[in-house]
């Protein structure tokens, strides 16, 4: 204790020259852990005026994609119902558990590529057909996780359904009686295969999935090819639910939409979005899909551990795009849908980086660092500032698979830094956006300039205010000076995630490099200050 003390006032010698440091709250807060001693915590003043509402931050931004692809669905989610890894009918009970803590509120499946070359008939019943997953890796599917373990999956963790039909090398009658497999109540035949397989009672189907990836690995089609496609989808595959016939619990149907920025992409949105405005009442939509990676250069090219501050800048850089490009393709929706009827769904996005060594080809296996939680953050906070638009997205993906949430090793399990925001950024799940202003500042590396702070605000449904914000810069703390009106403060404690180094990552060996711990702040006046450490995302409410 002794040491520590001694430590934070050297610390504090060291700081005490900083400009704008002493505005609000005199001596500031200084978190002792990882800050390198030439580190300054200067201040960034932010203001949040609560009484401001802005959109419902959709829980759905919080969403989930699990594809047949390398270990993200065999062994990440279904071991099967002998395995000695503890399981629910077959679904490890480790990954169940971590997963529930997210408050997960919908799982897009079965692919990706892969779901343009799925049948479902091959994964329902006694008899599953081994076929090849021709995409990723060429491997064998088993197809033992099927339709019926999917959605006892999605149960077991508490989230909807998102299914994606095929498109690509299905037909509109193959995806017809799937949902009609899946969702009717009367006594057809394929209702009653459906209870004869274990589930009397129709499922229910939240999203719908209109193909993936159209223009490329779902058959390489011109927006217009597309389009006549999604007509044909829209109008015969039906949900037969009757829970499910009346606003909200419709199934939304989602589009293909673009996957990026520059003119191939806006005239895609343009053309979906025109023939949506000129519809006749045969067909609709409710989604337009967007898939965005962070990933600089195809093909993937950076490292995701073992790097340095020059390829964190870098992918930082590139990941603070999505603002743009989800406002380009935003500004086209609105000319054709002022209202905002059509949701943005960013159902693919998150980092792609090199596959690790050793790795089988296709399986798309890397490490998730410290770098990945706070772009993670910069992605959810983007979201939320796209709210009235922006109502659905899909982190790629949630087990085992490019920007993870868990890592499984046979019976062994770990999160990943990108799940400890996701778990950190709960009490933001339909909340209600709050604008903040603030001078961020900036962070440069080389030829790279990054704001230096990161800031959003929400009030959930009891009123309470959350501020979540990243500081981006990996060398130098920052106090944030919130003046905060609208709202009593009185306190504002939360959680803090940083690490060592920008490419700390959890290991099998070592799980908790990358974990949060607890923040307090000091409340002085109904504004609040809260020193950040290098590199890292931090959530608080604020207690009135
Ligand atoms: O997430 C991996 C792949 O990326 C998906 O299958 C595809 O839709 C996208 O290109």
């Amino acid at each position: 204790m002794y040491w520590e003390e001694q430590m934070l006032q050297m610390l504090a010698r060291i700081l005490r020259p900083v400009t704008r440091r002493r505005r609000l709250f005199g001596v500031a807060v200084i978190a002792a852990a990882g800050i390198a001693p030439a580190a300054a915590a200067e201040s960034v003043a932010l203001s949040v005026d609560a009484s401001k509402a802005g959109a419902k931050i959709d829980r759905q931004i919080f969403g989930q994609f699990a594809e047949h692809l390398g270990t993200g669905i065999y062994e990440g989610v279904w071991v099967g119902p002998d395995s000695p890894i503890p399981n629910t009918r077959g679904i490890r009970s480790d990954v169940v558990t971590a997963l529930k803590a997210l408050d997960v509120p919908n799982v897009r499946w079965p692919g990706g590529c892969f779901a343009d070359e799925y049948h479902w008939r091959k994964g329902v019943g006694p008899d599953r057909a081994v076929t090849l997953n021709p995409n990723w890796g060429g491997v064998t599917e088993p197809n033992t996780f099927g339709t019926h373990e999917f959605l006892d999956f999605v149960e077991q963790i508490g989230a909807e359904a998102f299914i994606s039909v095929n498109v690509g090398s299905g037909t509109p009658q193959e995806a017809a009686e799937w949902l009609e497999y899946l969702t009717a109540a009367q006594p057809t035949t394929l209702a009653k295969e459906r209870a004869a397989n274990g589930h009397p009672a129709p499922y229910k189907i939240a999203y719908l999935g209109i193909g993936n990836e159209s223009w490329d690995c779902g058959g390489n089609m011109t927006p217009e090819h597309y389009l006549s496609h999604l007509k044909a989808y829209s109008r015969f595959v039906r949900n037969f639910n009757p829970a499910q016939q009346q606003d909200p619990h419709r199934m939304l149907r989602i589009a293909v939409g673009p996957g990026g920025d520059g003119p191939r992409w806006t005239e895609w949105t343009d053309t979906v979005m025109k023939a949506w405005r000129g519809r006749s009442w045969s067909w609709d939509m409710e989604g337009l899909s967007l898939h965005n990676y962070t990933v600089v250069k195809w093909p993937p090219s950076y490292k995701s551990v073992g790097f340095g501050e020059r390829d964190y800048a870098e992918i930082l850089k590139s990941t603070l795009e999505m603002d743009g490009i989800i406002a380009r393709h935003s500004a086209i929706m609105d000319k054709y849908d002022p209202e905002k009827k059509i949701a943005l769904v960013v159902d693919e996005w998150g980092a792609w980086y090199a596959p690790l060594p050793g790795s089988k080809e296709g399986f798309l296996a890397q490490q998730n660092s410290l770098r990945d939680g706070v772009l993670a953050a910069l992605n959810l906070n983007i979201f939320a500032r796209h709210a009235d638009r922006v109502r659905m997205a899909n982190i790629a993906q949630m087990v085992n698979v490019l920007q993870t949430m868990i890592l499984t090793d046979d019976e062994k399990m770990i999160l990943t830094p990108t799940y400890h925001v996701f778990r950190m950024y709960v009490p933001f799940q339909d909340a209600t956006f709050v604008p903040v202003s603030l001078d961020a500042g900036t962070y440069t590396h080389g030829s790279v300039t990054l704001p230096r702070v990161d800031a959003i605000a929400a009030r959930d449904k009891a009123g309470k205010l959350w501020l979540a914000v990243a500081n981006l810069d990996p060398n130098r703390p920052v106090t944030i000076e919130a003046s905060l009106a609208g709202v009593t403060a009185r306190s504002a404690a939360g959680e803090t995630l940083t690490a060592p180094r920008v490419d700390s990552v959890n290991t099998f060996e070592t799980p908790n490099v990358v974990a949060p711990k607890p923040i307090a702040a000091k409340v002085l006046g109904g504004a609040v200050a809260l020193t950040l450490e290098p590199k890292s995302v931090t959530v608080v409410s604020v207690e009135p």
